[in-house]
């Protein structure tokens, strides 16, 4: 893959410009946003080059075709149709993903199937042995794509999705996946040199990508790729990730602007303090417990707010009117002067109660759910534009009382 090839990025709806301003950065050429990805060229260098940093991206996906399949038996001429040989030979073990979308048939599971049976089959043909099915840690992952009758095939080059860092020890019950959290920083224009509050941190993984950009350090530099087990591509991708992630690690920074995370919920605060530690971040970053609509001060220096607040009734604060009065009671205590605020929001009734004019919105998905992001200017600042506003740094400490990880003497993750 010395020469550049056409590759897709897949990200969460709604965030498309941001992974594709993220892959102009990081060397990708040719760069075309589509629904829920970006298309790009790139070198095999510059293929793992994002796999590695990419902060924004869930999968990176080398397509090998898209292809017209009607039935059953359509679904398997298409997948043999493709030279199977040249990725996999019978020592090589993988698995078929398949998704659909608007299709005739109903089961992912049959078209992954049926695309399994394909790929065996070609190879026997071609070399006389056949490659086995791991689903659990295969060597090769095919990603089979059904919309309406056409079938996109492609391999994927992470093996499991980026946004599996390596640092979520303990969830939460509506935790953002790390790199949705990575795509709300981007838009917030987040860079790492000004303190950071989420003032409902959950597992804290909001506070974590934000360490980890201001660390410098690269979000996949604990994990491994698909395509370094691959047999073709596998040596030289190895030789090249070993450069990479060298070169990451010395390039790290220290952190020099304060990261603190409230919640009021205990259980809460002890999953983000592990999430914390095993993301070697615990230096860094500050849990405490505390009430969001009763914000404890914080430096008149500035930042960033960000946060995403319940958007249902979990507080049992009696349905949406409780919502709402919270939402309003939010509004009064997280618009201190000189920070800006960046909220995602699930819920509609935010926006009004929260009782402040955004300056930024954008639409966006959290799994299944249509939410939005809202950006404040700060108030009483002066500041006349979010992406403008004076990057406050501050090395005050902030004045409250921080949560020790419970299990200090534990190794790390
Ligand atoms: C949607 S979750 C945040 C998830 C988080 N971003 C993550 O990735 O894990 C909302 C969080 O707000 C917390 N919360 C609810 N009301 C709060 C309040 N008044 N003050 C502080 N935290 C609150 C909940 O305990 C919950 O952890």
């Amino acid at each position: 893959m010395a020469e550049r090839i056409a590759l897709f990025a897949t990200a969460a709806r709604g965030t498309e410009d941001l992974l594709a301003d993220e892959l102009k950065e990081l060397g990708a050429r040719r760069i075309r946003q589509d629904r829920g990805g970006v298309r790009f060229m790139a070198t095999l260098d510059e293929a793992l080059m994002v796999c590695l940093w990419s902060r924004i991206a869930m999968r990176v996906l080398y397509p090998l075709g898209a292809f017209e399949a009607h039935g059953a038996e359509g679904l398997y001429e298409a997948a043999a149709s493709i030279p199977w040989e040249e990725h996999l030979d019978p020592d090589t073990t993988f698995a078929v993903d398949a998704t659909l979308k608007d299709s005739e048939h109903t089961h992912s599971g049959f078209v992954a199937l049926k695309v399994k049976d394909a790929i065996v089959d070609r190879i026997r043909d071609a070399v006389g042995a056949r490659p086995d099915v791991n689903t659990r840690d295969p060597d090769v992952r095919v990603v089979a794509h059904l919309s309406r009758d056409t079938l996109s095939l492609s391999l994927d080059l992470c093996g499991e999705p980026l946004h599996r860092r390596g640092y979520r020890v303990r969830p939460t019950p509506a935790p953002l996946k790390e790199t949705l959290a990575a795509a709300l920083l981007r838009a917030a224009s987040y860079t790492g040199e000004e303190a950071l509050v989420d003032p409902m941190c959950g597992s804290g993984t909001l506070l974590i990508e934000a360490g980890l950009i201001a660390r410098k350090r690269a979000p996949g530099i604990n994990r491994d790729f698909a395509v370094e087990r691959w047999p073709g591509l596998g040596t030289r991708a190895r030789e090249l990730l070993a450069d990479l992630r060298a070169d990451a690690r010395r390039n790290e920074r220290k952190v020099t602007v304060p990261l603190l995370g409230l919640d009021k919920d205990p259980e809460a605060l002890e999953a983000a303090s592990r999430n914390v530690r095993a993301a070697k971040l615990s230096e860094e970053i500050q849990l405490a417990e505390g009430d969001a609509t009763k914000l404890p001060p914080l430096p008149a220096s500035g930042g960033l707010l960000i946060t995403n607040p319940p958007y249902g009734d979990r507080l049992g604060s009696g349905g949406q009117k409780g919502m709402k009065s919270f939402y309003f009671k939010l509004g009064e205590s997280l618009r201190v002067p000189g920070w800006r605020i960046w909220v995602l929001s699930g819920n509609p009734a935010f926006e009004s109660a929260f009782h402040a004019r955004p300056s930024a919105r954008r639409e966006m998905w959290n799994g299944p759910i249509a939410c939005t992001l809202l950006g404040y200017r700060p108030s009483g600042g002066g500041a006349e534009d979010d992406s403008e506003a004076p990057l406050g740094v501050s090395k005050e400490p902030l004045d409250v009382a921080p949560v020790r990880p419970q299990h200090e003497d534990e190794e790390d993750r």
